[in-house]
């Protein structure tokens, strides 16, 4: 079993995160000002309805087209809620103003009022949004990840504008530099109310979250520009919204990172989700396929760490929502040439023993004929067969250049940029397997992706001198850099 590239892309939201089209004014200015008009377009407003008015209740955070992060404080049995995305002005009739319909609302199963532990809820919209420039799902970080402290995060929301005073009609946006856990465990700070599964920010006296805030985001940039959710407004000193030494406490999102992909994707699936193609995981958050795997009308996620397409809650495994999918800009879908795609995941994912990168091999590397690969994908075990259940491999040793273009094998249709294998007429790629990995060893032993499955032959599976036709990624080496330096 090679492990590192257990991997499936499954059908059914492209879009991008965290980049506004209208980007925040972050000009670290102290106090709360008015944010620029939908420059946090994944800022909901959690409404509920009063005696057939809709009030602000809390703030939350679009993060996928179909699912907003809230505080679990913000629920409350009984009532009936809506989700505004696109506002800015809370009172005013706004173009940009989406109202949806929750389909269902997910609290922490360990949810405590008491403690305020796991103040955490998810809501799945009765439909996906339209996402555009003025509602956009934010980008989560990676499992695990700490903020270092004093990193400038924003805090945005309605809330009150102080202690004790109305909500705010425009949407406000505060500095919030991360506070680390050792200064907010200290005694004279929050002590241990605070936990690991929190983040705080703010506690200069001057500015921080307040109440109406609740459930809102705490934004900070990562190192590509994208904004991030870290934090969702869970409490602060009831007394007073910026208090020194009390910084505003937030439910911290990469500690339930592992929580919010297993509620939203086991609620999405449904049925609904199925195979396409297979693909390799090449970093923590980029996962190489083929171009002509990628429907632009679909939404896609990724499932790493899968052996059994049927069991759905595998050991290791984790699905992935995608926050942006580019293919080569010269895929021919005619000639299946540069049929390469990068799917970025909405959040990287942390290594283990079920989910690891494989390597890229060395730009403009050609393997020897006969170089012994492994193909691996749950494609069809027969021409016109079923997927198989269990992750599949075979070895396809390599077809030079020379052959695979002789005019009694693929003639034109192979190309310099392509690796052939197989095509012994008993063991080959077979289209399920379609964007998946052409496994070859290095002589360090390292399992590197020279191939991305592309084509083969339509007659059937194995047909004699019709080996499977690869992209061959060491003729793509800048172009993948490319797109994940600039994406
Ligand atoms: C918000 O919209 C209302 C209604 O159009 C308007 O009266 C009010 O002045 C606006 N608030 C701000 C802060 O611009």
């Amino acid at each position: 079993m090679m492990k590192f590239l257990l991997l499936v892309v499954l059908a059914a939201g492209a879009y991008g995160c965290g980049l506004p089209s209208f980007p925040p004014m972050v000009t670290r200015v102290v106090g709360g000002e008015d944010a620029t008009p939908n420059s946090w377009p994944w800022q909901i407003s959690l409404q509920y309805n009063k005696e057939g008015e809709w009030r602000h209740t809390c703030g939350g955070t679009l993060i996928s087209d179909q699912w907003v992060l809230t505080a679990a404080h913000c629920i409350s049995k009984g009532k009936q809620y809506r989700v505004a995305m696109g506002k800015h002005n809370l009172t005013q009739d706004e173009d940009t103003a989406v109202f949806m319909n929750p389909a269902s609302i997910i609290v922490h199963e360990k949810w405590s009022p008491l403690f305020i532990r796991n103040d955490i809820a998810l809501i799945k919209l009765d439909a996906p949004v339209n996402v555009k420039d003025t509602v956009m799902p934010a980008c989560l970080p990676a499992a695990g990840f700490l903020l270092p402290h004093n990193s400038p995060c924003y805090v945005t929301g309605w809330g009150r504008l102080s202690t004790g005073g109305p909500i705010a009609e425009n949407l406000q946006q505060a500095l919030l530099p991360s506070v680390d856990h050792a200064t907010c465990t200290r005694s004279d700070w929050w002590g241990g109310m605070v936990r690991k599964t929190m983040v705080c920010a703010g506690g200069d006296g001057v500015v921080a979250g307040c109440n109406g805030d609740s459930g809102g985001p705490l934004n900070c940039q990562n190192a590509e520009g994208a904004w991030e959710v870290h934090g969702i407004v869970s409490f602060g000193l009831g007394l007073s919204c910026n208090f020194p030494k009390k910084p505003t406490v937030f439910t911290s999102v990469s500690s339930y990172a592992g929580w919010i992909n297993s509620v939203s994707l086991q609620a999405d699936t449904g049925g609904s989700w199925s195979h396409v193609c297979g693909g390799a995981l090449i970093s923590a958050n980029w996962v190489l396929t083929a171009a002509h795997c990628i429907n632009v009308r679909n939404t896609y996620r990724v499932q790493l760490g899968k052996h059994s397409l049927k069991v759905e809650d595998e050991e290791g495994s984790l699905a992935v929502w995608t926050a942006r999918i580019i293919s080569h800009k010269q895929y021919s879908t005619m000639l299946s040439r540069n049929d390469i795609a990068l799917i970025k995941l909405s959040s990287p994912v942390t290594f283990s023993d079920t989910v690891m990168a494989a390597c890229l091999p060395e730009p403009g590397l050609v393997l020897p004929r006969g170089a012994p690969c492994h193909l691996s994908g749950w494609g069809r075990l027969s021409t016109s067969g079923p997927l198989a259940d269990l992750l599949q491999q075979a070895l396809l040793p390599v077809v030079n250049y020379e052959t695979c273009s002789h005019p009694d094998w693929w003639s034109f249709l192979a190309t310099d940029k392509m690796v052939c294998a197989g095509g012994d007429g008993i063991k080959s790629g077979c289209s399920g397997d379609s964007g998946g990995p052409l496994n070859c060893q290095s002589p360090d032993g390292s399992w590197a992706v020279h191939g991305v499955v592309s084509f083969g032959s339509g007659q059937g599976c194995n047909v004699l001198q019709k080996p499977t036709i690869f992209t061959r990624v060491s003729a793509y080496i800048s172009w993948i850099n490319k797109v994940m330096t600039t994406n």
